[in-house]
């Protein structure tokens, strides 16, 4: 995105005009920042060329996620809608790994029938139920296992999930429980050790101690794992302020286990290939003066990007129309849902703005429209994939009578 004579711009069209066009709230999502995130992403690793299979959860929509399947990547899913999704997107099943710890009977049968990469299992309970479905089935299921290796990923507390608190993954003694299981069972083939130890990391240390204990944990073994499944979690970069997850360090730790263990590498990433492709554009409805402060109601709400109200997360926000007047009071940009944390951001500077202007919420591809709901009735905003000058509806806005 940038500036062109005071007009943001989201590849070579201006966002007034997709405005104009398409309505708001909108979300937009630049091809030509997908394309150079994926291409990033695989020089990044391109020393031992990972399977990449993208977190649907991150963004389902299947233009998007036929998009990235042109660049031979998988999918991560977690349900059974996602791998209805990823195969409607065309994914070979052959690259779709499966987690999640709640997998239902209906899901692990659906999973087998597939015929997908990997089951990855988060209990012996679940291990247990993939069995028998498996034998009922007369097959053998390639499964993975996912450790939970009690590492610290020094990120947002609610998307942390690889401490001995949260409810993702076997411990270590439970994991060596599984293997002694998967040996003596006809219909389970344990192939992968699975780990993700939570989202948004921006340090590449607590990825470093994880693969020191997946290799420590490993070695304690002789069963041979095919695959490693090392899960998703790079972080973007949301404010000027966050430094930036050191690739290299990352890539260097992998090169580092990789000698010792022999084995092929998958990833899962989500928020690093989609999050800073994705721009909500919204209008402003109205703004109130508190006083203090000022209110700029928008035509988006908590229920377009939940991100903010959920998490206290930040998004850049920015004007669509630049202007040189500074308003003389901090902005609270808020939605018009009936929550008090129905709100975006809360700045203290900000250009001068007036009702009907054009806002942009950046980086929001990611967790953005996938988390969105119809809360207080609201239908869904329009998505689209823009590509230079061109502009693609890859979902339409959802009309009052669709969900009525
Ligand atoms: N693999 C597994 C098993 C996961 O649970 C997740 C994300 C990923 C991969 C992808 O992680 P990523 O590369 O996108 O960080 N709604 C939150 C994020 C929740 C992440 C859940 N799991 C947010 O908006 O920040």
């Amino acid at each position: 995105m940038n500036y062109i004579k005071k007009k943001l711009y989201i590849e070579k069209i201006s966002i007034p005009n997709i405005a104009k066009k398409y309505g708001t709230p909108c979300y937009c999502y630049s091809y030509s920042k997908l394309k150079e995130n994926i291409i990033n992403f695989k020089k990044n690793f391109s020393s031992f060329l990972p399977l990449i299979c993208f977190a649907v959860k991150s963004n389902t929509n299947v233009n998007i996620i036929r998009e990235i399947k042109k660049f031979g990547l998988g999918a991560d899913v977690v349900s059974k809608g996602e791998l209805m999704m990823a195969l409607k997107a065309g994914i070979n099943p052959s690259k779709i790994v499966f987690s999640g710890v709640g997998k239902t009977s209906n899901e692990i049968g659906f999973a087998i029938d597939k015929k997908i990469l990997l089951i990855n299992a988060e209990s012996l309970s679940e291990i247990k139920e993939i069995n028998r479905i498996a034998k009922l089935k007369n097959k053998k299921i390639r499964i993975g296992v996912r450790l939970n290796p009690n590492t610290d990923a020094k990120t947002l507390s609610q998307i942390s999930t690889g401490k001995k608190e949260n409810k993702f993954g076997v411990n270590k003694n439970t994991l060596y429980g599984i293997i002694n299981y998967c040996k003596n069972s006809k219909n389970i083939d344990l192939k992968c050790l699975s780990v993700h130890i939570g989202s948004q990391i921006l340090d590449h240390r607590p990825y470093e101690k994880m693969l020191k204990t997946v290799s420590q944990i490993i070695n304690k073994t002789d069963h041979k794992f095919e695959f490693i499944d090392l899960g998703g979690g790079m972080g973007i970069t949301y404010t000027d302020k966050n430094k930036k997850l050191n690739y290299k360090k990352y890539n260097i730790a992998i090169l580092k286990f990789l000698r010792n263990h022999k084995v092929k590498i998958i990833f899962e990433p989500g928020r690093s290939i989609i999050g800073n492709t994705g721009t909500l554009v919204s209008k402003i409805t109205y703004i109130k003066d508190s006083g203090s402060k000022k209110f700029i109601i928008l035509d988006a709400a908590m229920n377009d990007l939940m991100r903010p109200a959920l998490y206290g997360a930040f998004h850049k926000t920015l004007p669509v129309t630049k202007s040189n007047k500074a308003s003389k009071e901090p902005y609270e940009f808020v939605g018009p849902i009936c929550e008090s944390t129905d709100k975006f951001v809360t700045l203290k500077k900000f250009q001068m703005l007036k009702e009907k202007d054009l806002i942009a919420i950046c980086d929001v591809g990611a967790y953005g429209m996938s988390l969105s709901s119809n809360y207080n009735l609201r239908p869904k905003p329009v998505e689209l994939l823009i590509n230079g000058s061109k502009i693609k509806v890859i979902r339409k806005r959802q009309k009052h009578k669709d969900i009525i």
